[in-house]
């Protein structure tokens, strides 16, 4: 029999060593590295060349054969359409957020409609290594949904989940969640960087080979990333996080990858205590109607994934008391930030050097595009002058180093959505002003940042 061998295993990015160190000599992150033994390599190489899709014959791309994508209807249209448009047979999805944040809630809900939608009574099953059968079906209980054909299972070791699968046949299945799961090839923990990764490994090629969907349960470190390896983003088609804080009403999903749809996507619940309800229409909710206004808060128009959305953006802008001011942005990239107050001090001429600033998206939503600079950059200016702005106004553009402010996507679509919620004024990129009139709706166009402080002054 060949030497078991512990190996250590970056807990980040999966890469291997022969000692143990601080940092991790491939992504450089510390204290990552733990033990994990290796298996002899007859067991897990041959297991690994059955490969993920089976057929091992070069084939010219126009023979293949196109099967019509599918899509199951996941009983929850927000979740369609992170998903692209519904849950695709044979996919594998990871969704990861924190402890509480609402993963079980949304896989049982949806697991309950599809299985009363799917043919059969043993379409759907949900793997539940977290919570007892007895948790899981109170939970069910509660929130009121259809139980008599969702199917439970409480099982951690993936060996029997695969067998159990394979005499049940579901077509949908959860894994909740792939941290608890174990295989017996592995003598380390369930947990471990080696456990998760080839547990998921064996699921992944299950759901390959049978046409199985299969939903994993991820948890996420303290820093937000996925726990265990992140080569488990890379074995998966779709990746989906919850965005939010647990301490947050609204709940936004957020596609990270989708192998069968577009990246960026959002859907947005509302967690009521009758379990996650879908908000249709998200594009006022991130708005505090303030009735008087305000300083430091402006109201920027993006765009995630495919639809307007309008958000309140807050700056507080304070003299600081320390010899390195704090500049701290939640829900935006910190260095955007920073290169943006720079930007302000050299085409503009206004510092905030001896200034804290702190910058906050409302509503726990994480902004990803550079269209909300401006918006961001007269927050921050209203705060410092203890001035606010119209309460019916509306700002986005990207702001360039240069001082120049650029044209973002969907102009128009974004100016169209700020009207439809009763806002009046909107300043814009100039390239950005739509050639028709918006009724009742002023477009101030503008092509660098001085500009834009004219209008406010
Ligand atoms: P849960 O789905 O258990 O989170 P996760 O699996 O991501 O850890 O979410 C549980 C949280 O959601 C818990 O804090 C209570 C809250 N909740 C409600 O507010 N209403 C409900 O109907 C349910 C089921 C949960
Ligand atoms: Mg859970």
């Amino acid at each position: 029999m060949a030497k078991t061998r512990t190996r250590y295993q970056c807990n980040a990015c999966g890469a291997e060593s022969g000692q143990w160190n601080g940092q991790c000599a491939d992504c450089k992150a510390w204290n990552t590295l733990e033990e994990s033994v290796v298996t002899p390599a007859s067991t897990t190489n041959q297991s690994r060349y059955e490969g993920y899709a089976g057929n091992a014959t070069v084939t010219v791309a126009s023979e293949v054969q196109q099967s019509e994508l599918e899509r199951l209807d996941s009983g929850l249209t927000e979740l369609d359409r992170v998903l692209g448009g519904g849950l695709v047979p044979g996919s594998v999805t990871l969704i990861g957020g924190d402890p509480g944040v609402g993963k079980s809630t949304l896989l049982i809900q949806s697991m309950a409609c599809l299985s009363q939608q799917l043919p059969g009574d043993k379409a759907t099953l949900y793997a539940t290594g977290e919570e007892s059968l007895q948790q899981v079906s109170m939970r069910a209980h509660r929130i009121g949904l259809p139980t008599d054909k969702l199917r439970l299972y409480a099982e951690t070791r993936v060996e029997s989940i695969i067998e159990t699968l394979q005499r049940e046949r579901p077509r949908v299945v959860v894994v909740d969640s792939i941290q608890t799961i174990f295989t017996d090839a592995l003598n380390s923990a369930p947990g471990s960087v080696a456990q998760v990764r080839e547990s998921a490994a064996r699921l992944v090629r299950f759901a390959k080979q049978t046409g199985t969907a299969i939903f994993l349960v991820g948890h996420v470190t303290k820093e937000g990333a996925l726990a265990g390896p992140r080569v488990l983003e890379h074995m998966v088609d779709t990746v989906l996080y919850f965005e939010s804080d647990t301490s947050e009403r609204y709940r936004v999903i957020r596609a990270v990858k989708n192998r069968f749809g577009a990246v960026n996507e959002i859907g947005v619940f509302f967690m009521s205590d009758r379990g996650l309800k879908v908000v249709k229409n998200p594009s006022a909710i991130f708005l505090s109607r303030h009735p008087e206004p305000v300083s430091g808060s402006v109201i920027m128009v993006t765009r995630e994934g495919s639809r307007p959305l309008l958000i309140e953006a807050q700056a507080l802008v304070d003299e600081s008391q320390l010899g390195n001011p704090r500049r701290i942005a939640l829900g935006l990239e910190q260095n955007r930030l920073s290169m943006l107050l720079a930007v302000l001090h050299r085409h503009a001429g206004i510092a905030m050097f001896d200034q804290d600033v702190f910058i906050n998206v409302v509503g726990g939503v994480r902004i990803t595009e550079t269209a909300v600079d401006l918006a961001i950059l007269l927050a921050a200016i209203s705060s410092l002058r203890n001035k606010p702005l119209p309460v019916d106004l509306v700002v986005f553009g990207e702001v360039g180093l240069a001082g120049e402010v650029r044209p973002v996507s969907n102009g128009e679509e974004r100016l169209l959505a700020a009207a439809k919620q009763g806002f009046k004024q909107a300043i814009v990129p100039a390239s950005n002003v739509p050639r028709k009139p918006i009724k009742d709706f002023v477009v101030h166009g503008i092509d660098r940042l001085p500009q834009a402080l004219d209008l406010i002054h």
